[in-house]
């Protein structure tokens, strides 16, 4: 059996060896046909047409219970297999061989806690909720890319892995799917985001650190109440919290290196209610942002050692806590990822509309998978100035130019089918595990 096995293994590899080039002057025109298939009106419309849903009905984190539902229900129309619920509302969904290799996708549900401010046909209908993030178009974009894959599916070269996450706005998703175990096996994992920065029919990222590891905490600081006319009767807790915001700010002027990006903002500032009372405590809170997990470890223990040192100062008495189950590492970039999405990109878009991106200190928790398997993300342009300006993600007057989904369905597709072809061309024994199940 084993030599049997070691016989094909050989055939497969000198096959694959001959084979090779055909194959990679394949990749380009899949990228082509993709984009035409979903440029056409049947797909495209149906991918807006479960946008605006998901739109009008946006849900918070592991509440997207409708949000599941539709998705279900499109991928059951496809004949689509999928395991449900992973991580309260997600689903993971697989088309092509059933076996190894596995390359994944993924897309994030969850809405914002806002009241959207768009007046448009398909407005949010629930108050204080409001998709501003574009996480709805990047639903209807991964299942635009789940038709096109599944009407190819006689020809991966293996499997591909739909991942629809809950709670990508705090709340852990990404960590809940990876704990569930369901990516076990998977070599690859691509995600975008919509950008109303860059032009449509543009896409960037780059190798090694994109977007910033974000830690967020909170703090009470705490005095001895009083009136305001006899402060030398109180421990005032206002002033040691403000010289502790003070004191924050010169761990990154002052400890850190200056081309190591870092970031320290306290957003979060809440105490007192009247003009002539001394409180008895202050809340102070907010974020702090690195590129790597190094800085990140240090800059949270000297947050905590500043706080608490300088209520000491004050004669305050402070308790730090870090909300970690909200942390989210870097988003780094695989290097051989980024080789393979320039090619795709550049065949599909147009090498000079694939564009290098600085690094930004925003976050993302794609960068949890990326702790684990081989991760790539990127920006997908939707800006036309024609049709008007978009305010940035988390504005309660964000839109989606939807005239960007074939790209961004198009793309997610070629990416992942010709990252197939390029692991079995590589890696022919990969084949060989072909008992190797998710
Ligand atoms: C700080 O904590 C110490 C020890 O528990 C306590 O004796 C002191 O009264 C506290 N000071 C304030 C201002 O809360
Ligand atoms: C930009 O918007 C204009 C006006 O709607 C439209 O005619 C044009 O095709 C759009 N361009 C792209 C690349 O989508």
């Amino acid at each position: 059996m084993v030599f049997l096995r070691l016989i094909l293994a050989f055939l497969i590899y000198n096959l694959s060896v001959f084979c090779s080039v055909p194959i990679y002057s394949d990749s380009s025109k899949i990228s082509k046909e993709f984009l035409d298939i979903a440029k056409s009106p049947e797909i495209f419309d149906w991918m807006v047409s479960i946008r605006r849903k998901i739109h009008e009905n946006p849900e918070l984190g592991y509440e997207e219970f409708e949000t599941s539902k539709l998705i279900r229900a499109e991928l059951d129309k496809m004949g689509i297999k999928y395991r449900y619920p992973v991580a309260v509302t997600g689903i993971v969904g697989y088309i092509g061989s059933g076996e190894a290799p596995f390359v994944a996708l993924r897309a994030d549900m969850d809405a914002l806690p806002m009241q959207e401010l768009v007046e448009w046909e398909h407005k949010s209908k629930t108050r204080g909720k409001m998709h501003a993030c574009g996480h709805d178009g990047h639903v209807a974009m991964l299942l635009g890319a789940a038709r096109i894959l599944q009407e190819h599916r006689q020809s991966l070269m293996g499997t591909i892995v739909l991942v629809f996450q809950p709670a990508e706005e705090g709340g852990g998703g990404a960590s809940k799917i990876l704990d569930s175990g369901i990516l076990e096996n998977v070599k690859g994992i691509f995600g975008l985001h919509v950008s109303s920065d860059l032009p449509i029919g543009k896409v960037s990222s780059r190798s090694g650190p994109l977007l910033a590891a974000n830690g967020f905490f909170e703090a009470v600081i705490s005095g001895k109440g009083g009136h305001a006319a006899i402060p030398h009767h109180s421990i005032d807790p206002i002033l040691a919290a403000s010289n502790i915001i003070v004191s924050l700010q010169h761990l990154v002027s002052r400890e850190a290196d200056p081309l190591d990006s870092q970031v320290v903002t306290v957003a979060k500032f809440q105490g007192g209610s009247a003009f002539n009372v001394i409180p008895d405590s202050v809340v102070i809170g907010g974020s702090f942002r690195t590129f790597s997990k190094e800085t990140f470890a240090h800059l949270k223990q000297r947050i905590e050692e500043v706080i608490i040192g300088q209520a000491a100062v004050q004669r305050c008495n402070a308790t730090v806590n870090f909300l970690e189950k909200d942390f989210c590492p870097p988003t780094v970039n695989d290097e051989a990822l980024h080789k393979h999405f320039q090619n795709v990109a550049g065949d599909l878009l147009g090498i000079s509309n694939v564009e290098d991106m600085k690094p930004l200190m925003g976050s993302e928790d794609f960068s949890v998978y990326q702790e684990a398997i081989p991760g790539y993300y990127y920006i997908l342009g939707m800006k036309n100035e024609t049709k008007g300006k978009f305010p940035s993600p988390h504005s309660p007057y964000f839109e989606i130019n939807e005239d960007a989904f074939p790209f961004g369905a198009a793309l997610q597709a070629s990416l992942t089918a010709s990252y197939l072809l390029e692991i079995q061309s590589e890696n022919p024994q990969v084949k060989d595990d072909y008992h190797e199940e998710l």
